[in-house]
């Protein structure tokens, strides 16, 4: 398990499926780091290390972690076998690693028995992105300071696209 130096402690447990799931996740972790959100991280996966997935979540509540975002790939399995020991709210990222391209990791992943949800997010790259604001959401509904830091982040994308539209409305 790894968690970044000199950090609190971890509030989301961010597990993949492989080491070769850290470039789309570096997403999440990028944005963790901008809303200063302590996370740990590490490789668990639903098929080749069952015992290990299952412990990761068993214990993430006992740990301190109030948020788990799962990327894997393939038959991704992962976000669900996490969301079958935990309460903690699982959100789940289909990776793009295989000849379908994510879609047999959507699938998977959103296709959860009535029960036990996972929040499934897109695939790849953006969903890695938008599950660390879900996570950082969720944290802000018992923290201010997250809200508010989510209200300045809506209106720093609300004043790109101003910028934008200006661009494209001197083209006129
Ligand atoms: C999944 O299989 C992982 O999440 C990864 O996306 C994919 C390929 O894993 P490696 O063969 O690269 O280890 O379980």
């Amino acid at each position: 398990m790894s968690t970044p130096a000199n950090s609190a402690t971890p509030l989301v447990g961010i597990v993949m499926g492989s080491d070769s799931d850290v470039g789309v996740m570096q997403a999440a972790t990028n944005v963790l780091k901008d809303f200063q959100i302590p996370y740990e991280m590490t490789v668990a996966s639903a098929h080749r290390s069952p015992e290990k997935a299952s412990a990761f979540s068993a214990t993430a509540r006992s740990r301190g972690i109030k948020v788990i975002i799962a990327g894997a790939g393939h038959a991704a399995h992962l976000a669900g076998v996490l969301a079958a020991h935990t309460t903690l709210p699982i959100i789940g990222v289909p990776i793009d690693s295989s000849c379908l391209q994510g879609l047999d990791s959507l699938l998977s992943t959103v296709q959860m028995p009535p029960g036990v949800p996972v929040a499934t997010v897109s695939i790849g790259k953006p969903g890695a992105k938008n599950a660390a604001i879900l996570a950082a959401q969720i944290l802000a509904t018992s923290d201010d300071r997250m809200a508010e830091r989510l209200e300045r982040y809506k209106a720093d994308m609300a004043a790109g696209v101003a910028e934008k539209a200006k661009k494209v409305e001197a083209l006129t």
